[in-house]
This record gives structure tokens, sequence and C-alpha cells, in this order.
């Protein structure tokens, strides 16, 4: 796939300084696209990575960034009314990980349901047609019918940061119904790569492999997930950013379901260390099983995945020796 946007596109990426925000943003840039990238630099997790990846950004003339939080519609206000030449929004901004919703459910309220309804009834105020924005798989809960297809049913939430997303592709339907926005939600599927979060397994076990410390291994290491590198993610992203579909849900998943265990094996191969593990019944709000039949994003958005868990992982250790200084 070689998806090629117009120059004359100014993008807005939410959640810029974000994982995937920052490589969706790095790549447009890259591209020639001028980008106006908002973060909120929230500490959920280590700021300083933040901190990084907006530096990369700023390397580029095309790159404009406002810090400031999406739940203040005078903000969001704010940037749209300077900066009249945004054509797409790429939403990328959210209070993610699952087992944090259960800790502190009012994060997800301010920034998934305020901050995204200040956004897109912002999009609409000031014209902009194309609304592309970050989904989940925890949507599907505990669906256990795989792989898991954009039109098996999505109403039971088990976790609030679902029942979030939920709402958001709801929402996105609605503005497109009454307003007729182009809005593609995109259903992503645990995303790893380099400058990855550091609240998800890959960082976590990395380090505490690292650091000879003992790794949680939820579920007794039977939990599954479709692990997706960023690669793939990011040209997904980009053909929904180029299609804009009146309205469309993607999944973006790498269509394989990896057993933990293996996955800690690869992460040991590529560190050349064992874990210490410590195993543990599953979580309240996680699910067992992820995998995304994606042949309808093969057929509208020409989605294929080219990397494997094998080669991602190598990719990824690499990245993660090198940032943190670990020989
Ligand atoms: N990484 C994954 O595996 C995964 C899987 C499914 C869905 N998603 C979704 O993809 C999107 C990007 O995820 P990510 O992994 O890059 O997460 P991330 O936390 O690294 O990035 C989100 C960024 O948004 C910013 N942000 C959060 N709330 C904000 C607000 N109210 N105003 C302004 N900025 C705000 C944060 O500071 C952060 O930099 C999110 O919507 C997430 O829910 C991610």
């Amino acid at each position: 796939m070689n998806i090629q946007l117009p120059k004359e596109t100014t993008i807005l990426v939410t959640g810029s300084a974000g994982f995937i925000g920052f490589h969706v943003a790095k790549k447009l840039l890259e591209m020639g696209i001028d980008v106006i990238g908002i973060d909120n630099f929230n500490n959920y997790y280590d700021v300083s990575l933040k901190e990084s990846r907006n530096k990369i950004l700023k390397e580029f003339d095309n790159y404009k960034f406002y810090k400031g939080d999406l739940k203040d519609l005078s903000f969001v206000k704010k940037v749209l009314n300077e900066n009249k030449n945004i054509n797409k929004i790429c939403h990328l901004a959210a209070q993610a990980g699952v087992r944090y919703s259960l800790e502190n459910p009012h994060a997800y309220i301010q920034s998934n349901i305020v901050g995204f309804t200040n956004l897109i009834d912002e999009a609409k105020n000031n014209n902009i047609q194309d609304f592309i924005y970050a989904s989940s798989s925890s949507v599907y809960g505990n669906n256990k019918k795989l792989p898991f297809s954009i039109t098996d049913n999505v109403n039971q939430p088990i976790s609030l940061y679902a029942a979030s997303k939920k709402a958001n592709e709801l929402i996105a339907h609605s503005y497109h119904h009454l307003y007729g926005m182009n809005c593609t939600g995109l259903r992503f599927f645990t995303v790893y790569g380099p400058y990855g979060r550091p609240d998800m397994a890959p960082i976590l076990f990395s380090d505490a492999i690292y650091n000879k410390q003992a790794i949680k291994v939820f579920n007794h290491g039977k939990m599954k997930r479709d692990f997706t590198y960023i690669d793939d993610i990011i040209e997904g992203v980009l053909s929904a950013l180029y299609h804009s579909y009146p309205y469309e849900i993607f999944n973006l998943g790498n269509n394989k379901s990896i057993e933990l265990n293996y996955f800690i094996e690869l992460i040991e191969k590529n560190l050349d260390k064992k874990a210490e593990k410590q195993m543990m019944d599953i979580q309240p709000g996680d699910v067992e099983n992820t995998c995304a039949d994606i042949d309808y994003s093969r057929e509208k958005l020409n989605f294929e995945p080219k990397t494997s868990i094998e080669e991602g992982i190598e990719k990824f250790i690499s990245w993660y020796k090198e940032y943190y200084k670990h020989a």
C-alpha cells in the first residue's frame, strides 16, 4: 500500500505526543503534509517519553503544536479558529488503558466523552468534514466468537474504557447522520513498537526482565492478544484518512492471536535474559482473547498487516535497548 495524500492537506492530529499519534504525525510530516498537533502531556505515564516524541515532531517545519486539554472547550475553539485550513481530523487522544478505568473512571469521561464531543462538535461548527478517530478492540468485551468481526454485537462492554470507545462510535454516527460528516472509527488491536506505551505489556515485561523483577503473568499466561505492529497500524490510519468514508468502523489488527507465554519467550530471546514469572488470575475488566477479522478492512482500506510478531518484537527490543540505554 502506498497512500499519497494531497500535499495541500492540513491534518489535526490529537494525542500527537502519544504512542500512535506520534507515529501517525511523523509519517504525515515526512510525506510533506501540514500537521497540527494537540496533546495535554498528562501524567498517566512517563511524561518525558511524550516530550521525547514531541521533540522529534518539532524538528519538522510543517508541524505546529498546541499544548492543551480537549475537555476545555475554549481551548478546542481557539485551535480550530486559529487554523481554518484544517481539512481532516485524526483524533487519537484519549485516556487509554483498561485497568486504570477501574481506578479513575472520571478521567475516561473527561477525555473520551467530553473531549471527544468538544472536538467533533467544533469540527462540525468549522465545516471540517473528515473525522477519523480511535476506537478499540476492547469494545468486543467477552465476545466468544473469534475472530472479532465488525458485524458482531458490541453492546456488552466489560470496562468503562470499552464503554467510552463504544460511545465514541455512537456519537460519531449521530454527527454523520445529522450533519453529513465523514466519520471513520478504527478499532485498534494491542498496538506495539518503538516509542510504545510504558503501561503496556512489551515495556512492562521488558523492564521487569531487565531489572530481574518478577513479571505478573495474568490468566496464567493463557491470555491471547492480537498484537499489531505500529507500522501496520500507520498504514491503516493513512488509508482511512485518504478514503474518508461517510461512516465506517474498521478493525485494525494483525489477525493472529498470540499466547502471552510465547510473547514473553520472544522478549526473553531478544533481551537474552530469563523472565521470573508470577502467575496470576485474570484481572477484572480484562478479556481473555482477542483476534481481528480484517476482511472488511482489506476490502475497503486495502489493509494488509506485514509484520510478524517475531520481527516486530525484534524491532521493538532493539529500540527499547537503545532508548533506555540498556546494553
Ligand atoms: N495502543 C493500543 O494498543 C491501543 C489499542 C486500542 C485503542 N487505542 C486507542 O488509540 C489511541 C491512541 O492510543 P496510544 O496507545 O497512542 O495512547 P497514548 O496514551 O500514548 O496517547 C494518547 C495521548 O493523548 C493525550 N491525551 C489524553 N487525554 C487528552 C486530552 N483530554 N486532551 C489532550 N490530550 C490528551 C495523552 O497525553 C497521550 O499523549 C487512543 O484513543 C487509545 O484509546 C490504543
